[in-house]
C-alpha cells in the first residue's frame, strides 16, 4: 500500500503547509492550520476505465475548434438563466453559495423540478421524503426529476453512469466525501479532492453539475479560495432572512458577465421571479411622507428604482448616531458633511438613520443625490414631492455628478410614472423628449431650493 500522505491546511483559507503553525501567514488566523491526509492510495478517475486520458488530445488551430457557444441549457428560470448569462453551459460547473436557510436547496430543487429534462438531485443534508415534501410545496408533479441521498462521490458517480442524467445538483459539496481522501467530510483536502472529481466528470460526460457551497461567518464560501478557482461559475445567493427577497449574483462567470442579477420573492410555494423589481421595491403610501427619496439605480444591466428612507432627529446622547442599512456607512458619513459644510444644514447633534427598502444593499454611486434628498427632507420635515425621483453622484465639493447609463435610468422613472428626474447638470442624455421632466442640478445648494423652494 502506498505510504499515506500528509500535509497541514488552513481551515480558513487553505493555506498549505508543511509543518504545523500557529497562525497561518496569509490569512492571519489562529488555530485554523490542522494536519489532512492528502492522498491514500493511488487515484481512480470517477470513470472506472483508467487509461490516463482516453481523447487523443492534441494541439488544434482555434480557428479549426468548434465552439458551442450558442448551446445553452434554457432552465425556465429566467432570473436564473439571465444571471448564468443566458442558461446552462453544458460541461459546466456553478457554485452557489449563500446563508443558511436563504433557500438554496429551494431553488435548486426548483429548478430539477421545472427542467424539462433528466436531473439528478444528490442531497447529503436531508432524506429523500424531506425533499419529497419540499416538492410538493413548490411543483407537485414533476416527472423528470430523481433525488439521491448519498455523500460518497465514487456511489454517485457510480448512480450517474446508470441514470445518465442531463444535470446534476450536489446539496452541498461540504457534506460530499471520497474515498481517496482520508480526511473527515467538509475538510480542505476533501472539498478539493470532490471538486476535482466532479469537474472532471462534468468534462467528460458533458454534464453541467451545480454545487451548493455554505459560506463561513465572515460571509466567503467555506473551504479554500481554491474552490472558487476551479469552478466555472460562482453565483451568491443573498438576502435578510427578515424580508422575502432574494438577490442572486455571479461572482464569477466564465460564460457571461458578473453583472447581472436575479431577484426572486420568496413564497409559501417556493421561490417567485421578480421580473419587475422596481414595483416591488417602492412604498405605495397614497400620501407623501418625509424622510423619503427614490432613486434610479442600474443593477447589471437593469434599471432599479429603489426607495431611500432618513431620519434625523436631535441626538439625545453626547455622540450622535450614524446609522446605515443597505448603505454604506462611510458613504453617509462623507454625504453628512459635505451638506454640512457646502449646504450649512448643522446635522453635527443630530442622529441619522438609512434605509433601503426592501433589505437589500445598493453601493451604486448614483443613490448619493436620493439619500441627500431624504436627509434634507427629514431634517426640515418636508416630504419630497411623491413623483420626483433622483440619479445622481454627490461630491465632496458638493458637486453634482454625472453616473453612467443616465438615459436608462430615466426611461425606467418614465415608465414607472414618475414626472421628475433629478440628474447632474453634465449629464450626456441622448433622449430626445423624454416625457418626464429632467431637472438638471449642479449643486448641493440648487437641490434645496428645487426640493423645498
Ligand atoms: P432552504 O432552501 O432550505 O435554505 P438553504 O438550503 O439555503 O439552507 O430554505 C429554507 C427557508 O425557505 C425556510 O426558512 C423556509 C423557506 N421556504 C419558504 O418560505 N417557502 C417554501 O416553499 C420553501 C420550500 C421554503
Ligand atoms: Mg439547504
Amino acid at each position: 500500500m502506498a505510504k499515506t500522505k500528509t500535509a497541514f491546511f488552513c481551515q480558513n483559507c487553505g493555506t498549505q503547509y508543511a509543518k504545523w503553525v500557529g497562525q497561518c501567514s496569509s490569512c492571519k488566523q489562529w488555530n485554523t492550520v490542522v494536519e489532512e491526509v492528502v492522498q491514500k492510495e493511488d487515484k481512480k478517475s470517477w470513470n472506472t476505465d483508467s487509461s490516463p486520458s482516453s481523447k487523443s488530445n492534441k494541439p488544434l488551430k482555434i480557428a479549426d475548434i468548434t465552439s458551442n457557444s450558442e448551446v445553452r441549457i434554457n432552465t425556465l428560470n429566467q432570473e436564473f438563466n439571465r444571471v448564468l448569462g443566458g442558461g446552462l453551459v453544458p460541461g459546466s460547473l456553478t457554485l452557489l453559495g449563500g446563508e443558511p436557510g436563504i433557500g438554496k436547496s429551494t431553488l435548486l430543487l426548483q429548478i430539477a423540478l421545472q427542467l424539462p429534462l433528466k436531473t439528478l438531485y444528490v442531497s447529503g443534508e436531508e432524506s429523500q421524503k424531506q425533499i419529497k415534501m419540499r416538492a410538493d410545496r413548490i411543483l407537485p408533479d414533476a416527472e423528470h426529476c430523481y433525488v439521491l441521498t448519498e455523500t460518497k462521490t465514487q456511489s454517485i458517480f457510480q448512480q450517474v453512469s446508470q441514470l445518465v442524467p442531463d444535470l446534476v445538483i450536489i446539496d452541498s459539496i461540504q457534506t460530499l466525501h471520497s474515498d481517496y481522501i482520508e480526511s473527515a467530510a467538509g475538510s480542505i483536502s476533501q472539498i478539493r479532492e470532490c471538486t476535482a472529481e466532479l469537474i472532471k466528470f462534468a468534462k467528460e460526460s458533458n454534464t453541467p453539475v451545480i454545487l451548493v457551497g455554505h459560506i463561513t461567518k465572515d460571509g466567503t464560501i467555506a473551504g479554500p479560495k481554491i474552490l472558487e478557482h476551479m469552478v466555472d461559475t460562482v453565483l451568491q445567493f443573498e438576502g435578510d432572512r427578515n424580508y422575502v427577497y432574494r438577490i442572486l449574483r455571479a461572482l464569477k462567470n466564465r460564460f457571461g458577465s458578473t453583472s447581472e442579477l436575479g431577484i426572486y420573492e420568496m413564497q409559501g410555494s417556493g421561490l417567485r421571479e421578480v421580473n419587475n423589481p422596481s414595483e416591488v421595491l417602492i412604498s405605495k403610501n397614497e400620501e407623501a411622507l418625509s424622510g423619503m427619496a427614490i432613486a434610479a439605480t442600474v443593477e447589471g444591466m437593469r434599471p432599479l428604482l429603489i426607495e431611500i428612507q432618513a431620519l434625523v432627529s436631535t441626538a439625545v446622547y453626547g455622540t450622535p448616531q450614524r446609522s446605515a442599512t443597505g448603505f454604506n456607512a462611510k458613504r453617509l458619513n462623507m454625504l453628512l458633511a459635505v451638506l454640512e459644510k457646502r449646504a450649512g444644514f448643522k446635522l453635527g447633534a443630530k442622529d441619522v438613520f438609512i434605509n433601503i427598502t426592501g433589505g437589500i444593499s445598493v453601493d451604486d454611486p448614483a443613490i448619493d443625490l436620493a439619500v441627500v434628498g431624504a436627509i434634507l427632507s427629514s431634517n426640515v420635515d418636508i416630504a419630497v414631492a411623491k413623483n420626483s425621483c433622483f440619479a445622481a453622484e454627490v461630491g465632496l465639493a458638493g458637486e453634482i455628478r454625472p453616473v453612467q447609463r443616465v438615459d436608462q435610468r430615466i426611461l425606467e422613472a418614465e415608465k414607472l410614472g414618475f414626472s421628475k428626474i433629478f440628474v447632474s447638470k453634465n449629464s450626456k442624455i441622448s433622449l430626445k423628449q423624454p416625457k418626464i421632466e429632467v431637472i438638471k442640478i449642479g449643486k448641493v445648494e440648487e437641490l434645496v431650493k428645487q426640493l423645498f423652494g
